[in-house]
């Protein structure tokens, strides 16, 4: 089992210190990542000791190991998941073959931009963030935000080690290039659109965490099965870091959620808002604008470049060899919600220019599953309301229904009843305002700001109330 070598400058389990020129890359570019880090990653609290994990070995036992440390000197490096013997590449034009070692020279540019576009979403999510601390709800919640940040930080590291051990000059640039653009700066914006919105509070926190960073495991898992297999392993280990930034999201928008509910039975009122809730309609709101800006990530429902990503080798399908199928959907077809008119229809199309809308149907139905266990608290309360995901037409910038008004219900609308309505379906300005007054530090171990509920357990079975970051 490949360990990991903490005695180098660069935690690694790849035998860095075999390939000097590579070494020496990541090396010069090390000193600049703690530099972005320290002008761009959490604003403040550069210098507490923060109860983190960092992975020691990629294996079960390892990846998680506890302890106190100062985010700068968080232990970020290249790991690995183990090598699969006899690895094949698994789909497209080229299953059968073994999968590649090296990048093929002719898709070269492809995965370059494929590994740029997904590097770039992880320091975005950084800078995105970096104010929240500030107004955390408890120091439970302040650490989970430091973990995501620090392992979104090492995601970076790992699509920076493949493009420069595998991609020469280029890479080493596009490596440097993604310290210098910065999420919503006009000039040198992020890649993809939702990574440059803001994130001015901790209810768009955690619904970025369910739904935006759930788009991350969606493309890591579609990229782990990759041909390419140093790509395939680097997601592989990544997905494991992942699982707790979903779960970030969904109990946090589960304890809002069951806050506003303790709330309204306790005061026998919707408007919770002056015992200082968030209402449920708020919360669709929000829901409403993060799952359609997510959406939008998986680019256009029909996609030729979807198309040659797979057919070429270099990304698969959600569980692409769970799949019983030729793997290779040259013949095969899959429905796609489509506009005709002024309706939505299905329509039958080529299943390889698909490949997007069916990602998109995956990771709908994992957001689907989220819902409905936010759903269930409700009833548990014997609140008679359901949050509800929004059509995948609704409120879209990208794909067909980017020329449409669809409600979230799903129905073509006009120009007309969507100005008269968007204030129902959207986060308002007075939402927004509101969210915001409710968002002060509480930083007291134990204690939670009024607008969300306690979690039920600990980290690391530690209690609720640990001192999660010491500010002393
Ligand atoms: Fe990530
Ligand atoms: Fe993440």
């Amino acid at each position: 089992m490949a360990g990991i070598d903490y005695t180098e400058r660069i935690p690694n389990n790849v035998a860095l210190h075999e390939n000097r020129r590579l070494q020496r890359a990541l090396e010069d570019w090390q000193p600049k990542f703690l530099e972005w880090w320290q002008d761009m990653g959490p604003h403040g609290f550069q210098a507490k000791e923060v109860y983190l994990r960092t992975a020691v070995s990629v294996d079960a036992q390892g990846w998680a190991k506890f302890g106190y440390v100062k985010m700068p000197d968080y232990r970020w490096g290249i790991f690995l998941a183990e090598p699969e013997a006899g690895r094949q590449v698994n789909f497209g034009d080229h299953k059968g073959q073994a999968a590649w070692q090296e990048v093929p020279g002719e898709y070269r540019g492809t995965l370059r931009r494929l590994i740029v576009t997904q590097g770039d979403t992880e320091p975005a999510s950084v800078e995105q963030q970096r104010h929240l601390g500030r107004t955390c709800p408890s120091l439970y919640d302040l650490r989970n935000l430091f973990q995501v940040n620090v392992e979104e930080g090492r995601h970076l590291w790992a699509m920076v080690y493949l493009l420069d051990a595998h991609f020469g000059r280029d890479g080493r640039e596009e490596s440097e290039a993604l310290l210098q653009r910065r999420s919503g700066d006009s000039d040198k914006p992020r890649i993809l659109g939702a990574f440059n919105e803001l994130t001015p509070d901790w209810l768009s926190y955690f619904m970025f965490c369910f739904f935006t960073d759930r788009d991350g495991k969606y493309q890591l898992a579609s990229l782990a099965e990759s041909g390419f297999d140093p790509l395939s392993r680097t997601c592989r280990f990544m997905l494991t870091e992942e699982a707790h930034h979903m779960f970030v999201g969904e109990t946090g928008i589960m304890r809002i959620v069951q806050r506003a509910c303790e709330l309204m039975r306790e005061h026998k009122t919707d408007d919770i808002r002056t015992h200082g809730g968030i209402d449920l309609q708020t919360i669709q709101r929000y829901l409403n604008f993060h799952c359609s800006v997510s959406l939008d990530l998986f680019g256009s429902e029909i996609s030729t470049n979807a198309a040659n990503f797979y057919t070429t080798g270099l990304k698969g399908r959600f569980e692409e060899t769970k799949k019983q199928d030729d793997h290779q959907l040259k013949a095969a077809t899959y429905q796609v919600a489509e506009l005709d008119g002024d309706g939505i229809v299905m329509r039958e199309e080529p299943a390889l220019v698909s490949l997007n809308e069916r990602l998109r149907d995956d990771y709908v139905a994992d957001c689907a599953r989220g819902v409905a266990r936010w759903n269930e608290v409700v009833r548990r309360h014997g609140i008679d309301f359901e949050l509800t995901l929004p059509h995948r037409g609704f409120h879209r910038a990208i794909g067909v229904f980017a020329e449409a008004r669809v409600s979230p219900d799903g129905r073509v609308i006009s120009q007309a009843e969507w100005d008269a309505r968007r204030s129902e379906w959207l986060p308002t300005e007075q939402d927004k305002a509101f969210v915001q007054s409710l968002m002060h530090a509480v930083t007291e171990p134990g204690k939670f700001a009024n607008w969300i509920a306690p979690p039920a357990r600990g980290i690391n079975g530690q209690p609720v109330d640990f001192a999660y970051v010491r500010l002393g």
